[in-house]
């Protein structure tokens, strides 16, 4: 069993293969955090740390730390919980009251806190995935009261890891055009905040962290992780409190944050995926992508392989007809495409970016019988159909805007600030999820589209919700995710053969919670071939390949070998982006072949274990390694950079192979064993900028 309460000791302990994660209750009945780390033998190896006598400056709260602390009391560091009842009492008091185990599919521990004045209960779930390493954990908190309760910070969880040591912090942060970067920095006393306060997501930092002792490799060294599912305004606080202990708090944002509890109402933070490992950074990234895919991913295709895509977006813009996308659906056909997408364009007074935003019928200039022509053909030529939306938004210059000007978010006699020409519905209105399901019910309906690509093209601003009941209108950040999940449970529910994408201007809205209802992602707006390393990489850490949306194009990319733009896309899900008409005969030669060279190799991609070899941010070489769950494939990705020509690479030693294994190697005469591939490495031939290479090993 993977979840045990030992009577003598008043602790909990969830075990999964290879961690442990402890809990127990101290003197004071405190639910107190012990251990979360490598999983150790005996239930008696806990201890619980006592607080010792301070000063009359310090608190206790600094040195141990409180499984889920409110604030209340003398408590300085980050809470996780903070409320005002209805008297005007600020303070909170959490004490143990009790603990349920369930065990199914998974084993769940649920452990009740309660404000003994005022009957707040708060309810800690976990569950612990034993073969994939990581624990969910989320938190409902409940008004049993009579009056209501405002909620004023509700996190999802706080991560405290153990010992004292100088300790660092990885996350991934960047903006439009420049996605998910890498980035490290020790942790000192104080706080550092990731953070969206823009509505979504964000472009700018994305809710995963880890912590190592600085020294952590790829391979080796202890590393802890964890990932929010929200896609709004979310924080993440890693703390060193001045005694030394190291914490990292997550959950929906507080900034400009109040719920109201009415009595007998509750409020569940959004899960926050956490997971320890002794191999590195790269054994921490592949637990992720593990839970990924085989517990988060919508389960109606989580187990098929993603399609190789065709997207109009770059090759004709707002420019879309029926003539011209059958005429590029033709030549996709033929290169091997599977999915052919008309991105935006194809709706309302759609011309620019400037009006139409709203208005979701077929415009009827670009498309004087509908979609149907279009999508026939499509399906006559073997290729599923797709069509971009961006349902969340509306031009003033729409006829949805000028019938329902205030179904946007708006305050009051205050400007409406337009960003791409177009303001946000406020999707905590139920008349407005119900405008929006319509029209994508009616669209799904009446065509055969397998495939959506739902885009967000904008961050709020001016969050205000004039109808809102009293008290709740700064719960719109949270109603509106609410309301987006909503509107994409029920789509999945009433039309489970759709697939669709998440995009905000790019990687805008990437975590575990809109991967839990869509079933990719487009991963940046930048498509250079080279620049798309480092975003890949740092998407890498936190994301799994397959939801990772990758195409070749031109735009930005006019001196880059089409061979290198298609190996550096072959790391996802590919999908192509180019004017078709505009590549030689040639070039659609080579195109077709690496299609079907994605095809033979996508499932070691898409569902194969992946390693990092070589960082574009290290080295001249990016190279990345996907093997598959039975160690009998490989496939090898190498894309030099700006290496001097005259360079020779040092060999490039594998990983995650069976030592054991004799392995044939494509491009190589003899055939090695797992172990000389991991320990003495290949040679990859390399002498030049922007080479690239794909090596793909089969045991034979
Ligand atoms: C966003 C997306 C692009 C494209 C455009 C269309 O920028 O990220 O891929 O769909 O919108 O307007």
């Amino acid at each position: 069993m993977s979840i045990e309460y030992v009577e003598s000791t008043r602790m909990w302990i969830l075990n999964t293969k290879k961690t442990s994660y402890v809990m127990g209750l101290n003197q004071l009945q405190q639910l107190q955090h012990i251990y979360w780390g490598a999983r150790l033998p005996y239930s008696s190896d806990y201890m619980i740390t006592e607080a010792g006598s301070f000063g009359s400056q310090e608190c206790t709260t600094d040195i141990i730390n409180l499984e889920y602390p409110a604030w209340g009391g003398m408590i300085y560091s980050e809470p996780c919980l903070k409320v005002t009842f209805a008297d005007k009492v600020r303070d909170l008091v959490l004490a143990y009251d009790s603990y349920a185990i369930t065990n199914q599919d998974i084993p769940e521990l649920t452990i009740r806190l309660r404000d003994p004045y005022n009957g707040l209960v708060v309810d800690l779930h976990y569950k612990a995935f034993e073969e994939l390493d990581v624990v969910e954990r989320y938190v409902e908190i409940i008004n049993t009261g009579s009056d209501p309760v405002d909620l004023e910070q509700a996190q999802s969880a706080v991560w405290s890891i153990p010992g004292n040591h100088e300790y660092r912090l990885t996350h991934l942060a960047g903006k439009w055009l420049g996605e998910t970067q890498v980035k490290q920095s020790v942790l000192t006393e104080g706080k550092k905040v990731l953070e969206s306060r823009r509505g979504t997501t964000s472009n700018h930092a994305n809710p995963w962290f880890a912590i190592d002792r600085g020294q952590a490799s790829e391979y080796a060294g202890d590393v802890w992780f964890g990932a929010l599912s929200w896609s709004g305004n979310w924080k993440i606080t890693a703390e060193v409190t001045p005694f030394y202990a190291v914490r990292v708090t997550g959950g929906v944002n507080d900034f400009d944050f109040t719920y109201q509890l009415q009595p007998g109402e509750s409020f569940s933070t959004p899960v926050f995926t956490g997971g320890f490992t002794t191999d590195g950074f790269g054994q921490a990234s592949r637990n992720m992508h593990r839970y990924q895919l085989e517990r988060l991913l919508p389960r109606e295709h989580a187990g098929e392989l993603r399609k190789v895509l065709y997207n109009s977006w770059e090759a004709t813009l707002f420019n879309v007809t029926e003539k011209d996308q059958i005429k590029l659906a033709e030549k996709a056909a033929l290169l091997g495409v599977e999915l052919f997408v008309v991105d935006d364009g194809w709706f309302g007074q759609r011309s620019n970016d400037e009006a139409g935003l709203g208005d979701w019928y077929v415009n009827k200039e670009k498309f004087p019988h509908g979609l149907q022509p279009l999508i026939s053909r499509c399906n006559e030529l073997g290729m599923e159909f797709g069509l971009w939306v961006e349902p969340e938004m509306v031009n003033p210059d729409s006829d949805l805007y000028r019938q329902h000007p205030d179904w946007v978010m708006h305050f009051p006699n205050r400007p409406r600030t337009e960003s791409r020409t177009q303001l946000v519905l406020n999707l905590g209105r139920e008349d407005v999820r119900e405008y929006i399901y319509g029209f994508l019910h009616d669209l799904l309906q009446n065509h055969n589209i397998r495939f959506i690509k739902w885009d967000m093209n904008r961050p709020f601003s001016e969050p205000g919700w004039p109808n809102a009941p009293t008290g709740r209108d700064k719960e719109i950040w949270v109603r509106y995710v609410e309301g987006l999940y909503l509107i994409l449970d029920r789509l999945k529910a009433e039309h489970s053969s759709v697939e669709i994408e998440t995009c905000a201007s790019g990687g805008g809205r990437v975590d575990n919670g809109i991967l839990s209802r869509t079933d990719q992602a487009w991963t940046s707006d930048n498509t250079n071939a080279y620049e798309r390393l480092f975003i890949q990489e740092g998407y890498s850490y936190a994301y799994c390949a397959k939801t990772m949306v990758a195409w070749v194009t031109d735009s930005g990319n006019p001196t880059l070998p089409l061979t290198y733009r298609f190996h550096s896309a072959m790391m996802g899900t590919l999908g192509i982006g180019s004017n078709l008409h505009h590549w030689s005969d040639e070039q659609l030669a080579t195109a077709t072949t690496m299609i079907q060279l994605y095809k033979d190799i996508r499932h070691i991609v898409q569902h194969g274990s992946l390693y990092r070899l070589s960082s574009p941010r290290k080295k001249h070489q990016t190279a990345v390694q996907y093997v598959t769950a039975d160690l009998k494939e490989s496939v090898v990705f190498v894309l030099s950079t700006n290496q001097a020509p005259f360079l020779m690479s040092p060999p490039l030693q594998l990983s995650g192979l069976d030592p054991n294994q004799l392995y044939q190697l494509e491009g190589f005469d003899v055939c090695r064993s797992g172990k000389s591939l991991m320990a003495q490495g290949i040679q990859v031939a390399m002498n030049g900028f922007f080479q690239s290479k794909i090596i793909r090993i089969i045991a034979v």
